[in-house]
């Protein structure tokens, strides 16, 4: 296959224990896998307590640790061959800024009433960095999990993802909704998890598509606008629910709003706020019929919403960027991709597109050059495989 890259999970694994026993002396550390993720529907509707369709893929980090028995921390990033080295009860925001992800999660779990005492961390993996794949909320539940298990602290998965979530937006600073960490926590191999990001509750839907594969076609463009636009977004979205409060008091987010309350006062007062607001509500209802439609094995339907999806995320919520609009243009008549939309929170990354299997190579071969033609960018290829969850890596 062309220019695909493959996971070698296994070697990745290794390669952090051969690190770490290069870097420190002593025990045998434990060491952790924590998946990237997909999203098949509900873009930029967790922050507005609605639902998402996301999944755990093949693409993961993988965390050695080991106690200290003082109150050091050394942390090593294999990928970027950096190390960070700090005192537990002094955490302050690094220069280096990959430190800020585990950081941020020691911080929130000390908040939660929990001693940590100092350890060694060596980490590494193969979630393309900025790619819309979530690498950073695999890296703060891989910290949350093995900090879990090196101290015996008995967190439950929830807990974790509450906190991962927490460190992101406090230390970190980017205001992201749940699904991402809630993935990466509770993937669960080859089923979609169906989360309501206001009841958090969760179901899993099958997602066994006979010859059908996920195919994340990564525009190779890095989503420099994510954090301000984003920032943006929930602004606009929050400000249409205020409008609709006004008349529904009771009200508190997009969840409950419906599309006649949005043209009888959002329409007339701001049509962008709207426009914003409309996709989310859509978006919302897209997902239940959604799920409809893999309960009925009815897979072209739920493709069809895909791209609808697409369209409303670059019309009307206007996430997207030219290369992605051109990546999802390129398959949207192809009687072979099933569907396919620009996938995380936009502006660069990947679409996911739902693709027969028999087809994928004749698709790769015939994209890459027109993209690399018409972007001036080179497209890179991942295929997708539905993963458990973040877990001890055997
Ligand atoms: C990013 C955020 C998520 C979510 C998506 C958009 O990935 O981290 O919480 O809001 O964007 O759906």
């Amino acid at each position: 296959m062309m220019n695909t890259a493959t996971a070698q999970p296994a070697s990745l694994s290794s390669r952090v224990l051969e690190k770490f026993h290069s870097v420190f002396a002593g025990e045998n550390p434990l060491i952790v896998r924590s998946p990237g993720r997909v999203n098949l529907l509900g873009e930029h509707t967790d922050y507005n307590n609605g639902y998402v369709l996301p999944a755990a893929i093949n693409k993961a980090i993988y965390m050695a640790v080991g106690r200290r028995s003082d109150n050091e921390l050394h942390l090593v990033s294999l990928d970027l061959d950096q190390t960070y080295t700090g005192i537990i009860d002094r955490l302050e925001p690094s220069p280096l800024h990959w430190p800020d992800y585990l950081l941020g999660v020691i911080q929130q779990i000390q908040a939660l009433g929990h001693p940590l005492g100092g350890f060694n961390c060596v980490f590494g993996g193969d979630i393309p960095l900025g790619a819309g794949m979530s690498s950073s909320a695999a890296l703060e539940c891989a910290t949350a999990f093995a900090l879990s298990e090196l101290f015996a602290l008995g967190l439950d998965r929830l807990t974790m993802v509450k906190l991962s979530q927490k460190a992101e937006n406090v230390f970190v600073g980017l205001q992201c909704g749940i699904m991402d960490q809630f993935a990466s926590m509770f993937g669960r191999k080859n089923h979609v998890i169906r989360l309501d990001c206001q009841s958090l509750e969760y179901t899993y839907f099958p997602f066994d598509m006979d010859g059908i594969r996920i195919v994340l076609l990564d525009s190779n463009v890095k989503h420099s606008l994510a954090s301000s636009e984003y920032n943006t977004r929930r602004q606009q979205c929050e400000a249409g629910v205020r409008l609709v409060q006004a008349h529904y008091p009771d009200i508190t987010s997009l969840r409950d709003v419906t599309l006649s309350m949005l043209e009888a006062f959002v329409e007339p007062v701001d049509m962008l706020v709207y426009r914003r607001c409309r996709y989310v509500v859509e978006e919302n209802a897209r997902l239940l019929a959604g799920t409809e439609d893999l309960q009925k094995g009815d897979l072209a339907a739920f493709g069809q919403k895909m791209f609808a999806t697409h369209k409303g995320l670059s019309h009307d919520y206007e996430v997207s960027c030219e290369e992605l609009d051109f990546l999802v243009d390129q398959v949207k008549d192809d009687p072979d991709v099933i569907g396919a939309r620009m996938m995380g929170g936009g502006f660069g990354g990947c679409t996911i597109n739902l693709v027969k299997e028999s087809a994928i190579d004749g698709l790769v071969e015939r994209i890459t050059p027109v993209y690399r033609q018409a972007m001036k960018k080179e497209l890179k290829v991942y295929i997708g495989e539905i993963e458990n969850g973040t877990s001890l890596a055997k």
